[in-house]
């Protein structure tokens, strides 16, 4: 086992490389995911069904609402500034929730009502948003869209119903390269309504950090993070700790909640050492387990896993490493303790959810087709353009007029099915974001790609077209954008309206 201070190093080597290697490294696919192929010009062949047999085999999916349990969860929420033994264990200066990085787990559970009173004791204005939550638009702490800036010394009251049993995230929607990176992340778990009887129930947030000099590197949005895939740091952590240890006992069946809450790099978790199973992705359970081998866990991505400790294992450590780079990074460590295993819990996995087949659609045109590139311009000196149109608010903190801010504004139709195009023309990464719905991957350039899970998240790789369906339930004006926070920053995000039509 190396030790901490060897494994900082390691990182720090190894991503010297990293970010610019990522975006041409060649990674086995995971055997849901259709290998790549060119684009063909203009392909659009007879056969497809007409969307309406796509909601037919949408119903069901998940519910309009969950059934209220009647009770309320009242949770205080105060954003400020703090000094944390975080990483190697030194004191570092981080923005928080609640004081701790990652912030506190919010648990409630499915139907429940859910009353955030948060506080902004930060020196700048912020707001909350609840990523991957479909809730009331009102609720979805978008600035100059859904509310105004919540100030200095300001308060706002975040209330909701979540719909969706699953594992969530909580972050600034304000100037969130700098906000994130500070430290400002949570995770929501939202259990069912009757959990199951795992052993443990675990949350891994994983992160970068860019340190310079024992502290945050104050430099955000610089030329060569925008020009690549974003901010990757040179120190990775799981729970703020670059030495995370899980310690288990033989036997036990725990549900491990994975989020990237870094705000440019993809993660590929190894869990080799193990027999760990996917069961639900952004959320949503999968439709049957899946093996997690190189699921690309991109910025705002979730995994849940099911894993039971062999007995076998009794006395072992399994480190889980991260191999999306060419040069793998330590991850955290599972220990598991010596002596008899404890009877593991025997239930029938929960991944079992309806999922569309969606099956044919090749020939059905998308509603809207969205081109990812960049140009010179704009505050930053490099613009990251959707249909060649830059949204300007994120980092506009003075003005918060709530209109447009310049966001390009598309229509979607509120339960119809609609196919969404993603053409990166670019080199670099994108994972794409949608607030307020959740989408299937259709294909990847051209070949479908039968992901038996829906996502709220898709990494769209460089010069790659990804097809999505959908068919969005809730009203309102749902943000899309790039989830490389220095992306969206310059200019990466778009608006879609959901009406009744
Ligand atoms: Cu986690 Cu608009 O994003
Ligand atoms: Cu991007």
């Amino acid at each position: 086992m190396a030790t901490a201070s060897q494994r900082v190093r390691l990182i720090i080597g190894a991503t010297l490389v990293t970010g610019i290697a990522a975006a041409f490294l060649l990674r086995p696919h995971p055997p849901w995911r259709a290998p790549e192929r060119a684009a063909s010009a203009g392909a659009v062949h007879a056969g497809g069904k007409p969307p309406s047999a796509q909601v037919r085999e949408f119903e069901g999916s998940y519910p309009e609402v969950a059934e209220p349990t009647g009770v309320v969860r009242d949770v205080a929420l105060e954003a400020a500034p703090v000094t944390l033994p975080l990483l190697d264990g030194q004191p570092l200066d981080v923005w928080a929730y609640n004081g701790q990085v990652p912030g506190p787990t919010i648990r409630v559970r499915l139907g429940e009502r859910l009353r955030v009173t948060f506080t902004n004791r930060l020196a700048r204005p912020t707001t909350v948003h609840w990523h991957g939550v479909r809730l009331p638009n009102a609720m979805d702490g978008v600035p100059g869209v859904t509310q105004p800036e919540v100030p200095p010394g300001g308060t706002f009251v975040y209330e909701f119903a979540p719909k969706d049993a699953g594992t969530f995230w909580f972050h600034p929607h304000l100037r969130s390269s700098e906000q994130v990176e500070r430290g400002l992340y949570g995770v929501l778990v939202v259990e069912d309504a009757a959990p199951l009887p795992y052993s443990r129930d675990v949350v891994w947030v994983l992160d970068d950090w860019r340190i310079r000099e024992g502290a945050i590197d104050p430099q955000f949005n610089t030329p060569h993070d925008l020009m690549h895939d974003g901010r990757w740091g040179n120190v990775i952590t799981v729970n703020g700790s670059i030495d995370e240890r899980l310690t288990v006992r033989p036997g036990e069946r725990i549900r491990l909640r994975l989020l990237n809450a870094a705000n440019g790099r993809v993660f590929a978790p190894d869990f080799s050492g193990l027999d760990a199973r996917v069961i639900a992705v952004d959320g949503l359970y999968t439709a049957r387990p899946l093996d997690p081998a190189g699921f690309e866990l991109a910025p705002g991505n979730r995994i849940d896993l099911d894993i039971t400790v062999p007995p076998s294992a009794a006395g072992r450590q399994i480190s889980v490493v991260d191999r999306f780079t060419r040069r793998p990074n330590a991850l955290a460590s599972i220990d598991v303790s010596q002596g008899a295993a404890v009877q593991s819990p025997a239930f029938p996995s929960p991944a079992g959810a309806h999922v569309p087949p969606w099956r044919d659609t090749e020939a059905i045109a998308p509603r809207l087709e969205y081109r990812l590139a960049a140009r010179r311009g704009g505050e930053f000196g490099i613009e990251w353009t959707l249909n060649g149109a830059a949204a300007r608010h994120a980092h506009d903190t003075e003005a918060s007029a709530a209109d447009g801010h310049g966001h390009e504004v598309s229509v979607l139709p509120r339960r119809e099915w609609s196919k969404l195009r993603f053409v990166n023309e670019s080199g670099r990464l994108h994972p794409i974001h949608l607030h307020g719905m959740f989408f299937k991957v259709l294909s990847r350039n051209g070949r479908p790609a039968d992901e038996p899970f829906f996502r709220d998240t898709v990494l769209v790789h460089a010069r790659e077209t990804v097809d999505v369906g959908l068919v969005p339930l809730d009203e309102g004006r749902w943000m899309l954008h790039c989830h490389i926070l220095e992306h969206a920053e310059a200019g990466m995000m778009s608006l879609l309206d959901v009406k009744s039509m």
